[in-house]
């Protein structure tokens, strides 16, 4: 077999995507159109569908979630002085996205039961200068949102929701994104709802629109022009360049159309891995996601915790030789090279196991219970002959 730079040959992928028959039709119609100029007429009914959808005073689709975040960065308004506290378990972006505005970043650690922040770990880390807080849903379950969203409004801190993973997922019924000053997206095709690459910035409260439209055009009154609003645009405030792509929104809105089956049949992959796996974990052979009450998650990926790297690591291998993509995650951020080599680097036990002992496993929309039974085989026998 021919190895694809970035694909592995396993049999069962981590990551498939499931594309909308619609996506060819939006594709050559947009083609037709003669122009690949930003499709404003989608973006408006895309962002009228995430607005309505979250509950949002505005929606900004952006070329990614990277963007998002900073685009959030931009809001808040942090100066070199700043101090934002963000998960040490997160995706690089988590974090730089506000370390081009500000050098102060102080990392929080998870919880011991789950790779998510929560009020103790967050509360303990804010100073006089902490300005943001940053908090990200890990595999979609939701982080306890009440207590950190009363604290937050009470220091007057502004609370970002990196809810990448967490498209369809709900905190006591209510949709994650929704819930901080600002949310954001991604569509990326590793993530539950794709488009490719693609993300999008949610906005709590209506005080923000103005200066967003802005900063989402390119620090430009743009959104004004074209409303007619002033006769010319013109430079306003350092923007940048947010507005997702014609290409990017084509193939969201067509796979928004399949959305409601894509979120069932990763819910139903998530319950079926529970209980096909629920022996090993009794065993105390490794820990399965844990859920709580408040959260109803999306089944945007799943995994399991071991007890050492080292156990991870053979099952990974063993997962491989066995036909089956299997994945570690992220390394904890205070000890990145980027991190730790300019900066002291704390003790997070938590997010440092997390990075050391969390296996992720196949669970995506085209992914048969044939393919999920095998896999849930392979990773028991693997503990059976230990
Ligand atoms: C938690 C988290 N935040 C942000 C991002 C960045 O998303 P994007 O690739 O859409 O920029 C990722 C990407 O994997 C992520 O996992």
């Amino acid at each position: 077999m021919v190895q694809t730079p970035g694909r592995s040959n396993c049999l069962i992928r981590l990551h498939e995507e499931s594309i909308s028959p619609a996506l060819h039709d939006r594709l050559s119609a947009l083609v037709d159109s003669g122009t690949l100029a930003s499709d404003n007429a989608t973006l408006a009914k895309l962002s009228a569908w995430f607005t309505g959808e979250f509950g949002s005073a505005a929606a900004y689709l952006t070329p990614s979630c990277t963007d998002a975040l900073e685009l959030s960065a931009l809001l808040a308004q942090l100066g070199p002085e700043d101090e934002v506290i963000v998960p040490a378990y997160t995706f690089a972006t988590t974090a730089s996205a506000y370390l081009w505005r500000t050098v102060a970043l102080r990392f929080a650690d998870c919880l011991a039961e789950r790779p998510c922040v929560d009020l103790t770990t967050i509360a303990p880390l804010v100073t006089e200068r902490t300005k943001v807080v940053v908090v990200m849903h890990y595999a979609g379950i939701a982080a306890d949102m009440d207590p950190i969203v009363a604290w937050c409004r009470e220091q007057g801190l502004l609370l970002v929701e990196d809810a990448a993973h967490a498209m369809g997922s709900r905190y006591r019924g209510r949709p994650l994104g929704a819930l901080g000053d600002f949310g954001t997206l991604s569509f990326h095709h590793t993530k539950a709802l794709s488009c490719g690459e693609g993300g999008c910035l949610l906005v709590r409260d209506a005080e923000w629109i103005d200066r967003a439209d802005i900063l989402y055009e390119k620090g430009t009154n743009r959104k004004g022009f074209y409303q007619g609003d002033v006769p010319r645009y013109e430079w306003m405030e350092l923007g940048s360049s947010y507005v997702m792509s014609s290409l990017q929104s084509a193939a969201l809105a067509a796979q928004l159309e399949v959305w409601p089956q894509l979120l069932e049949k990763r819910r139903t992959l998530w319950s079926q891995y529970e209980q096909l796996l629920a022996n090993g974990a009794e065993k105390g052979w490794f820990a399965l996601p844990s859920v709580p009450q408040w959260a109803e998650a999306n089944g945007s990926h799943y995994y399991l915790v071991t007890h050492d790297e080292v156990t991870r690591d053979r099952l990974r291998q063993y997962l491989a030789d066995h036909g089956i993509e299997s994945a570690f995650h992220y390394g904890a951020l205070h000890r990145s090279r980027m991190w730790a080599s300019r900066n002291p680097s704390p003790e997070l036990p938590h997010a440092e196991h997390f990075s050391a002992s969390l296996l992720r496993i196949p669970l995506h929309p085209l992914l048969t219970n044939d393919q999920q039974e095998r896999i849930a085989e392979a990773v028991l026998s693997f503990f059976k002959r230990a």
